[in-house]
């Protein structure tokens, strides 16, 4: 056999090929990556007799499986179980059952993981069901697909046995619970999880899909979109978007959401994670014999309170009757703390003795207020109760209007919730987030023109450089400025036009 030569050099600089591997894949190639395929195009010209280059790219051209052989070598397959927990996390506690919930007993929710690779995102979803689950359930109630373009990848995920790297941020009950013992100080995922996902050859750029990629419930599409070509990316994400189903997700990575904002499926956001839906069918596409279109309840794109993580300094509240500033100021913050450390009953409790001793002392109230909305609905009420007691002795307190404004938004009264933000912009006109909520009522109740404004209020004010100054200074605010003024310029731009 004579052996060809192609050096490192020679197939880096070899504009051929890289268009040919563009146009197949979708992939940016960089020529720094081409400099891998020198040793695996050798082995190719020497196997099949090819004299040169112009013949091995027509040989690629013709042939699958020799155009596999560069494709596999060129992958990138870095993943590992668990990989971003709190979308795992969103997806079976919140996507999942809400799928359920529109499926008869016998149809099962269907899930693909786009870009597989060697199978630990597919795996840790069929952990995360078989958690909330059971395995027999999810094994009734759940499809699972994995398709990767690298077969290597896939060979691999099939058997489902794994080294440390894997396992990096894996909890060690899961891992305990869900894997055994495997040769080389490996462990193999256990063969009832294993069972519960299924792994094809895809390449995600060629249409049509194979039928079992059909309907989707969920799409994983995350760490894949970074090698494409802007074009190519936009055709995979109109590709998954067919096979979504109405009312289906599709989650891609946190870092790359922005990028596809293509306008083909909504973008939304839930407890801080970002993700993509497709808009319901209306009832004449249910056949008017399916459950009503919802309404976008925790989907609709608004900021989320978050407990503050970090040590801001508080504000400087008002003086307290019954004690020193500095006092209650202190034990407020340590109220505060307490929250931030998920110890809520005892942030209650400090605010209770702080209320009791300093009566008159309404930040007090109004970050037990803020606690009460954020531990969910049964709190609501007694939320509500604090603001207008705080109201009462100080109608211009913005923090109690903007919480009962979203207490309102959050108990599905959006006309309450646009008095509450009126109210709010009334006493401090530059209060972006109240504009941000005015903007999101307006939006849903389709008043286009009313909607526009207050989006174009909020990009403003954004500009001045007033994100800061939101009103609630206990909280911070899940999305970051440069993605609220993204969704405000995105509604001027597209969906209000
Ligand atoms: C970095 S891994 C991401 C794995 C997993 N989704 C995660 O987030 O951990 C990217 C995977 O995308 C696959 N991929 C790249 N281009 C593809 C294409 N055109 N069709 C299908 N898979 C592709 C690669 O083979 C690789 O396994």
């Amino acid at each position: 056999m004579r052996t060809v030569r192609a050096t490192a050099a020679e197939t880096a600089d070899w504009p051929p090929l890289e268009t040919l591997l563009r146009r197949k894949t979708g992939w940016r190639v960089k020529r720094e990556t081409l400099t891998k395929l020198a040793g695996p195009i050798q082995l190719l010209m020497t196997r099949k007799g090819l004299p040169d280059r112009a013949a091995l790219v027509r040989h690629l051209e013709q042939d699958p499986d020799a155009l596999q052989e560069i494709v596999d070598a060129l992958t990138v397959n870095e993943t590992y179980f668990f990989r971003e927990p709190a979308q795992i996390d969103l997806f079976s506690r919140v996507l999942v059952p809400e799928m359920l919930d529109r499926k008869s007993a016998t149809e099962p929710v269907r899930i693909l993981s786009a870009g597989c690779a060697t199978g630990e995102e597919p795996y840790s979803l069929a952990i995360a069901l078989a958690e909330r689950y059971g395995v027999s359930q999810a094994r009734d109630r759940f499809r699972l697909i994995g398709v990767d373009i690298d077969r290597m990848a896939l060979d691999k995920a099939r058997k489902g046995v794994y080294g440390r790297g894997a396992f990096r941020r894996l909890d060690a009950a899961l891992l305990e619970r869900y894997f055994e013992p495997a040769d080389q100080g490996r462990r193999a995922i256990r063969p009832e999880i294993r069972r519960l996902v299924a792994f094809k050859q895809c390449n995600l750029l060629e249409t049509p899909y194979p039928d079992d990629l059909a309907a989707m419930d969920v799409v994983f599409y995350r760490n894949v979109s970074i090698y494409f070509e802007p074009e190519a990316r936009r055709r995979i994400f109109r590709n998954l978007s067919e096979i979504l189903v109405p009312d289906g997700r599709l989650v891609v990575s946190a870092t790359e959401t922005l990028s596809h904002n293509f306008h083909l499926l909504s973008l939304m956001e839930v407890d801080g994670v970002f993700l993509y839906g497709k808009k319901t069918a209306g009832p004449a596409t249910r056949g008017g014999s399916g459950p009503p279109p919802r309404a976008p309840g925790p989907f609709a794109a608004a900021p989320v309170l978050k407990p503050e993580q970090t040590g801001n300094p508080v504000p400087a509240a008002p003086p307290a009757a019954a004690e020193t500033p500095k006092s209650v100021n202190a034990r407020r913050r340590e109220a505060r703390d307490l929250a931030a450390a998920k110890s809520y009953g005892a942030a209650l409790a400090a605010l209770d003795g702080l209320m009791a001793e300093a009566p008159d002392y309404l930040p007090a109230r109004t970050l037990k207020a803020a606690l009460l909305l954020n531990r969910g609905p049964a709190h609501r009420d007694a939320a509500r109760q604090l603001c207008e007691s705080v109201l009462a002795q100080d109608s211009w307190c913005i923090e109690a209007l903007l919480i009962l404004g979203i207490a309102a938004r959050a108990g599905d009264d959006p006309e309450t919730a646009a008095k509450w933000f009126k109210s709010v912009v009334y006493h401090q006109t530059d209060n972006w987030l109240a504009h941000f909520y005015l903007a999101g009522i307006f939006k849903a109740k389709g008043q286009t023109e009313a909607a526009r404004r207050e989006y174009a209020i909020v990009v403003r004010l954004m500009e001045k450089g007033r994100f800061p100054d939101h009103g609630l200074p206990f909280f911070h605010l899940a999305f970051s400025q440069e993605e609220i003024i993204h969704l405000c310029r995105e509604n001027l731009r597209r969906e209000l036009r």
